[in-house]
């Protein structure tokens, strides 16, 4: 035998460590918290385990917990008081993201990245104001969400969380021209120092299924195939990516992450920005759902996607698993 490659030398203990090339650490990640208007106890979510929604009462303290296991950065979801066509307490000055945010940010040292989106604040849970759309079928008008109008009410969002104390903001709406819309918002009103972190290229997926349950965002009639990317498309993700560069995005998300790593590492090798992956509702629960039934072991499960996020090409990972994984770390 005269094996000259032998790869299996650099998996020794030992040196197996000394070149591993990916890691995971607890300030990479990012903690989504559910803050809710509308109850003054703790509710747990059931499809996410471990995760519930929040009054606003109870919102630093959940941040706290957060912050105990290293986490340094939360994601803030709001479930409004009262729901109505245009979603206006999305951006009320009292409104659940806007209250709890200030708190949060007045009373911990922990990063605040407020969801920038209408569908928990619309009576119809699509993502802005809707107008009639294309006719799919001729004896039916169908709606669909006015692009343009719905700027305007994201910018009011984007400057009232600013003004709330919000580190960063993070529109999810994938309106065209959203960011470029919210950097010239934020900047008239003097709050050009607060970065957009854009869901640049945020998928029509399956696995939002949870968050709609816990959000209470899920749309009344339709879905929504004609903002969100389809699936089946990569290289149109690199071009509506570059568009959320050239409108002046900081920070660049992918959503969901998983079933989604090429587009990953497409926006990792394409563009020179940070660049984030959500770790979504569904990849939580369904890792979850196994190991309740014994099939997969939770931690390890949890640990190996992350690190495979990482490896794509991600430099941020917001994640249901952040707390967990930070106190395993
Ligand atoms: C929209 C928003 C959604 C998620 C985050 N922001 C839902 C959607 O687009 O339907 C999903 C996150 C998850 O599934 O964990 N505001």
């Amino acid at each position: 035998m005269d094996l000259t490659d032998r790869p299996r030398r650099l998996r020794r203990d030992g040196v197996r460590e000394l070149v591993s090339e990916t890691t995971l650490d607890a300030s990479d990640l990012v903690a989504p918290v559910f803050v809710d208007a509308t109850t003054d106890e703790r509710v747990p979510i059931t499809s996410m385990p471990g995760h519930e929604r929040v009054p606003i009462e109870e919102s630093v303290a959940r941040v706290e917990e957060v912050r105990e296991t290293g986490v340094e950065t939360v994601m803030l979801f709001g479930i409004p008081t009262s729901k109505d066509d245009e979603g206006t307490r999305a951006w009320a000055e009292d409104g659940v993201v806007q209250e709890a945010t200030r708190r949060i940010t007045s009373e911990t040292d922990v990063t605040v990245i407020t969801d920038v989106c209408l569908c928990e604040y619309t009576e119809h849970g699509h993502c802005g104001i809707l107008e009639e759309g294309v006719r799919e079928h001729p004896d039916e008008a169908c709606l669909t969400v006015d692009n343009d109008e719905t700027l305007a009410n994201l910018q009011q969002i984007a400057v009232s969380h600013a003004e709330a104390g919000a580190d960063v903001v993070a529109p999810s709406g994938m309106m065209d021209g959203m960011v470029g819309a919210i950097r010239t918002a934020l900047d008239d009103a003097g709050y050009e120092g607060v970065p957009i972190m854009s869901y640049a290229a945020k998928y029509e997926s399956a696995f939002y299924g949870p968050f709609r349950d816990a959000a209470d965002g899920a749309p009344a009639f339709g879905d929504r195939r004609h903002y969100q990317m389809d699936p089946a498309n990569a290289r149109e993700a690199v071009r509506e990516v570059a568009l959320d560069v050239e409108q002046g995005a900081d920070l660049l998300m992918v959503k969901p992450a998983l079933p989604y790593l090429d587009v990953v590492s497409a926006v990792d090798r394409n563009f020179d920005l940070p660049v984030a992956a959500y770790n979504v509702s569904g990849e939580y629960a369904m890792l979850h759902a196994a190991s309740e039934k014994g099939w997969l072991d939770l931690e390890a499960t949890a640990m190996e996607s992350l690190l495979s996020i990482k490896r794509a090409g991600a430099d941020v990972i917001v994640t249901y698993f952040a707390e967990d994984v930070a106190d395993a770390l």
